[in-house]
């Protein structure tokens, strides 16, 4: 496939970007997405050029590095696909693609392609981890029994990669899925009850501080979501959220 990329150029934070225009040739549709990106970023290099920077690490789906909005879409027209798992078959020789970083206020561009998603980091230390001291005194993991519907609502949150799609998606720029994700993951679990006010308080006050907007119930996250959290998960947060304000 011959294809026509228009993608966002942005030396850094400080600088404007810009969408430039670079033509690509010969890709197989076999091909990841990002395969198709390295190999326009070796005919950069070879012709002196600097490459275009964007964000990856496992290719297969699991870490959330990839970050790239495609043709207006958080990680592309695939439903439950990241980035690195899409590839070149879902388009046509002689399309042109547009390629521009994730966006939203709380997600800088670092350069190019690449945003800084620390603000996600930040949630997560404020309380998205179990700290209960249980030394000595440790109880066999099976002695306590889970309902299988709570364990499988529990799998399905812990299946959030941190990828930050949900932001990109969203008119503005909400983080609640993803927060609502890391909420319930523990809310459906009893390990996760003990801490359960001070977690959601504080992962709460934090995505309220890195400048996120709030949830106006589009469902645009969802549909983005390439692990397809559902929204069900930020009814949930609300839930723990008003539960914990309850003394
Ligand atoms: S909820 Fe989905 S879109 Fe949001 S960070 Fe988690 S995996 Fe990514
Ligand atoms: S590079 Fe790890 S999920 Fe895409």
């Amino acid at each position: 496939m011959d294809l026509q990329l228009k993608i966002w150029r942005q030396k850094n934070k400080l600088n404007k970007g810009e969408i430039k225009n670079y033509s690509i040739k010969n890709i197989e549709p076999d091909m990841s997405f990002l395969e198709m990106l390295d190999i326009l970023n070796q005919g950069l290099i070879s012709s002196g050029e600097e490459p275009v920077a964007f964000d990856h690490d496992c290719r297969e789906g699991i870490c959330g590095a990839c970050s790239l909005v495609i043709n207006g879409a958080p990680h592309g027209p695939d439903k439950g696909t990241t980035t690195c798992q899409l590839h070149m078959r879902r388009f046509n020789d002689g399309d042109t693609i547009y390629i521009e970083p994730f966006r939203g206020n709380s997600f800088p561009v670092i350069k190019d392609l690449v945003v800084d998603r620390s603000a996600f980091d930040r949630i997560q230390q404020a309380g998205g981890y179990v700290s209960v001291n249980t030394s000595g005194n440790t109880v066999d993991a099976n002695a306590t029994p889970i309902p299988k519907p709570d364990a499988d609502k529990a799998f399905e949150a812990a299946a959030c990669i941190g990828c930050g799609a949900c932001v990109a998606a969203c008119k503005n720029s909400s983080a609640m899925l993803f927060v609502g994700a890391k909420v319930s993951q523990y809310a459906h679990l009893p390990q996760g009850k003990v801490e359960a006010k001070e977690r959601v308080t504080n992962m709460v006050k934090q995505m309220d501080k890195e400048g996120f907007g709030n949830c106006t119930n589009t469902g645009a996250c969802e549909a983005h979501c390439p692990k397809e959290i559902s929204v069900e998960n930020i009814a949930n947060l609300n839930r723990e959220y008003l539960l914990s304000k309850i003394k």
